[in-house]
């Protein structure tokens, strides 16, 4: 090894992420959504199954930058949701976390691995077992890196609305869209960067809501984090169709430094009230 090469934390030859604090919160919020998400159906007499589908489902597994323990990822923490899910679908594009995955969690019968890219596999294998008259009800992680590489699309999130059986929770990737698309001044974006955003939000009119055309016509950054936030959360709700979408969580780094936005969607009121609980009691952590 090179001086200075970092070295990853590794289990059957996979790299584990490091996480930080901010997303051991993440996977706290889960787990007393999703909690609260079976506790409630499992009251309904309609209600043929519970569905949780971890669309970037990661390797299974992490390490805690704090306190360089295994943590379990989102995968793992679905597995142990009480009540129980009846079905749970994991998908990532990498296929040494895929193999890590089946080790970890594939003994269980309710668990179902699919390799590939989750824009693809949830329209053509998951969403079609959760229709309306399925009487199955679903919650869907989405939760990138990034907008780079297959990035989640708009249309995969219109989708999942449309259905009007599936909750998400979705991971905006604030630093890394402000890094590359949000530059002070529009030109110094690359053009991949823009039509990566453009995909990921589902059109291009974030131009009109973040810049102002200096005297000269160049494209000058006047919108700030939080007119993104609640334009995002009004396009869930107007665009996509979810009727209920409480204002997103603003995970920071351990400087402060802000890193995503982790948004709720749903169609049921209950679901927000739910989340805005919980929410409210992690919002002072963050
Ligand atoms: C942030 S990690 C997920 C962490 C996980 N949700 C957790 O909390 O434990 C993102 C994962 O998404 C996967 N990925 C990236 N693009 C994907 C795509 N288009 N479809 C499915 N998985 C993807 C990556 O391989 C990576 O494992």
């Amino acid at each position: 090894m090179k001086k200075n090469e970092k070295q990853y934390p590794l289990i059957a030859n996979v790299k584990l992420d490091e996480i930080g604090i901010w997303s051991e919160i993440k996977i706290a919020i889960l787990r007393e959504y999703a909690c609260a998400f079976t506790k409630i159906l499992k009251t309904k007499a309609w209600c043929r199954g519970c569905c949780y589908v971890d669309a970037f489902a990661g390797a299974g597994m992490h390490i805690s930058k704090t306190t360089r323990e295994m943590v379990p990822g989102s995968p793992l923490n679905a597995l142990l949701v009480e009540p129980r899910f009846d079905r749970i679908v994991l998908i990532d594009l990498d296929a040494e976390r895929i193999e890590l995955l089946k080790t970890l969690c594939g003994s269980d019968e309710r668990v179902e691995i699919m390799p590939g890219d989750c824009n693809e596999v949830l329209l053509d294998k998951v969403a079609p077992s959760l229709t309306y008259s399925s009487y199955w009800r679903g919650l869907c992680v989405l939760d990138p890196y990034g907008i780079h590489g297959k990035p989640l699309r708009w249309r995969t999130i219109k989708q999942l609305a449309d259905l009007r059986t599936v909750d998400i929770f979705l991971n905006f990737p604030l630093m890394d869209i402000n890094r590359n698309t949000l530059r002070s001044r529009l030109a110094n974006a690359d053009d991949a960067d823009v039509v990566a955003f453009n995909a990921f939000w589902g059109g291009d009119d974030w131009i009109d809501l973040m810049y102002q055309s200096d005297l000269f016509g160049d494209l000058d950054k006047i919108g700030n984090n939080e007119k993104l936030a609640s334009a995002f959360q009004k396009r869930l709700k107007t665009v996509a169709g979810f009727e209920f979408v409480p204002e997103p969580i603003l995970m920071r780094n351990s400087k402060g430094g802000p890193l995503y936005f982790l948004y709720f969607a749903s169609h049921q009121s209950v679901a927000q009230r739910v989340v805005l609980d919980i929410f409210k009691k992690h919002r002072k952590m963050t």
